[in-house]
């Protein structure tokens, strides 16, 4: 059987205290119900248990986030990063925690170059040097001890649960674990427990972490120090050192977590908050919405719309080759790419008979496949919010686990520019911006997003690489343009444009023939894929009824729909 006729619908959802505001109050003040939507139903159980024991949305983020690491490995995990998006609802504070990795102190610009100069990728890919210092577990305490109302220990129980006891292998897991086989064996810590007498585990088996589980319980004893120091950081670096990594207990004594402004901004009667850098997200959909809205695109043909949706993603997926970076690096012209008076001038550059090519845009002068990372949305009984994507980057990251610890390593350092102009593994381009610098953060496509509108909110996100930052704008276009409902959202075909390589890649069924036609008359290259991407997941509290919703991608193997109120 194909893997990708597994799928099932994945969502979740529940809880509910008690029933919200009355009808006479508009809006409502709290949903009075909480929703959660993520890939893997031990996550939402993982997040639906802690708010049933008294927990707000922030601890629920936590026991998600941890959870995703223990039973989606391939996807997330303690070697890793992330992005945490909240909204507080007592206040109506809003703000980005910012735990994406950081390049080791030894880091250097040509780490990733051979001797003519030119990248290697399996160094920033498959080796010991491809590892950023983790910023998922420094955000796991950070949330939990700046918003929760949890003991930290509550929110990591369920995480270390399900590394103790176990969970049954799946096909996704599998699938990633065919694809990094060969990798994984090279580490005896990860071939243990991934790939237990060097094969494959059984689909259905139960599969145990136990030094992951001893690693988590560290964390609930010290803190951000049992990760960051003591024995768990010793085992990390040796191993990475061991390996020909670079990485020296000072790094990981050093990782900070940064709280950052989101970006903000206007589309039609929606506001729209997104991760801000280094995340190139919310700046890339800045730019793109702002093109957009100078359009009524609900009024115009398929094929006008399309045209133009992939005229603004060419344009902000350029500005992002260009200009981004970790902005405690780089100046980072911010307010010009957001403003609405560039946008106009970007607009102003758009015929809508003909697509630009690429190379015709003043810039540098290339599909992405198989990343891993994930996204969960949560709202919990009084409007509280958190979107967060988080990341090792490829399957299973690097592929490499230290002994003891049972954290598999990122490979994130492929998200910088090992050479400007010179693609990673998402085909990304980027610049100078983007280049290695000693502790410097690599720019991410992970966009964990809001939309607020008269109609009340949603909290959306998915995995997906370069392709993240497209997919959300889609879901904010069905939400806005559309008035789509969540399950809708995540339903929506996809298609994608991201100024190199050109051409707009598409789902199968994303266009009919006539716009597909359309659009290769203007000059569009289409690239269809056959392969579904993506795994958004959205949760929605719309004021009209004061309901929340909750729906997960179809294109994600598990999970299950039920939504209770
Ligand atoms: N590692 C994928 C991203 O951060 O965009």
């Amino acid at each position: 059987m194909q893997l990708r006729d597994l799928r099932v619908v994945a969502l979740l959802a529940l809880l509910c205290l008690a029933v919200g505001a009355s009808a006479s109050e508009s809006p409502p003040k709290r949903p009075g119900q909480a929703a959660i939507a993520s890939p893997h139903p031990l996550a939402t159980r993982a997040g639906m248990e802690v708010l049933q024991a008294g927990g707000n949305a922030f601890d629920a983020a936590v026991a998600v986030s941890a959870a995703l690491a223990v039973v989606e490995p391939y996807g997330s995990g303690l070697g890793g990063g992330g992005f945490w998006l909240l909204h507080r609802a007592e206040d109506r504070y809003q703000v980005m925690v910012d735990g994406r990795e950081t390049a080791p102190g030894a880091a250097h610009r040509d780490m990733f170059l051979d001797d003519d100069g030119q990248p290697v990728p399996d160094l920033s890919r498959n080796s010991m040097l491809a590892a950023g210092i983790p910023g998922l577990p420094a955000g796991l305490v950070h949330l939990s001890s700046q918003y929760g109302r949890l003991p930290l220990g509550s929110a990591l129980a369920p995480a270390i649960r399900y590394a103790e006891e176990g969970f049954e292998v799946y096909p996704r897991l599998l699938m990633g674990l065919e694809f990094k086989r060969e990798q994984m064996l090279t580490s005896p810590a990860a071939a243990e427990v991934f790939l237990p007498g060097g094969e494959l585990p059984e689909l259905g088996s139960v599969l145990r972490q136990p030094d992951l589980a001893r690693t988590l319980r560290r964390i609930v004893e010290r803190g951000v120090e049992g990760f960051y120091a003591g024995p768990v950081a010793e085992a990390l670096v040796a191993a990475v050192q061991a390996g020909g990594g670079i990485w020296t207990l000072e790094d990981l004594a050093g990782y900070r977590i940064v709280e950052r402004e989101p970006v903000i901004m206007r589309y039609r009667d929606a506001r729209i908050v997104a991760a801000s850098l280094p995340s190139s997200g919310g700046v890339v959909l800045a730019t793109v919405l702002n093109i957009l809205d100078g359009y009524d695109l609900s009024s115009l043909s398929a094929e006008d719309a399309t045209h133009l949706v992939i005229e603004a993603m060419r344009r902000g997926y350029r500005d992002r080759a260009l200009y981004l970076g970790d902005p405690d690096f780089v100046d980072v012209p911010l307010e010009k790419l957001t403003h609405p008076l560039y946008a106009a001038g970007l607009r102003a550059g758009i015929r809508l008979d003909r697509a630009l090519p690429s190379e015709y845009l003043p810039g540098i002068g290339s599909e992405p496949e198989g990343t891993q990372t994930t996204h969960f949305s949560i709202i919990d009984a009084d409007g509280n919010r958190v979107g967060a994507t988080q990341t090792l980057n490829f399957w299973y990251g690097n592929g490499l686990m230290a002994a003891g610890t049972g954290v598999l390593l990122n490979n994130e350092m492929d998200d910088f520019s090992a050479k400007p102009g010179v693609p990673d593994g998402f085909q990304l381009v980027t610049a100078q911006a983007n280049m290695i610098e000693p502790h410097k953060r690599m720019l991410s496509s992970m966009t964990p997003t809001f939309i607020e509108s008269p109609r009340g909110v949603a909290v959306l996100g998915t995995p997906g690489g370069s392709r993240i930052i497209s997919m959300v704008l889609l879901g904010v276009l069905a939400r806005v343009d559309e008035g789509a409902s969540a399950r809708q959202m995540v339903e929506r075909r996809r298609f994608h444009h991201q100024y190199l390589p050109d051409r707009v890649v598409y789902e199968t069924g994303a266009f009919d023939e006539a716009t597909a036609e359309a659009l290769r008359a203007r000059g569009h290259v289409l690239a269809e894929t056959s392969r579904d991407y993506g795994n958004l997941q959205v949760v929605t509290w719309d004021h009209a009824d004061n309901r929340v919703q909750a729906a997960s991608d179809p294109r994600g193997d598990l999970g299950e729909a039920t939504e209770a109120y």
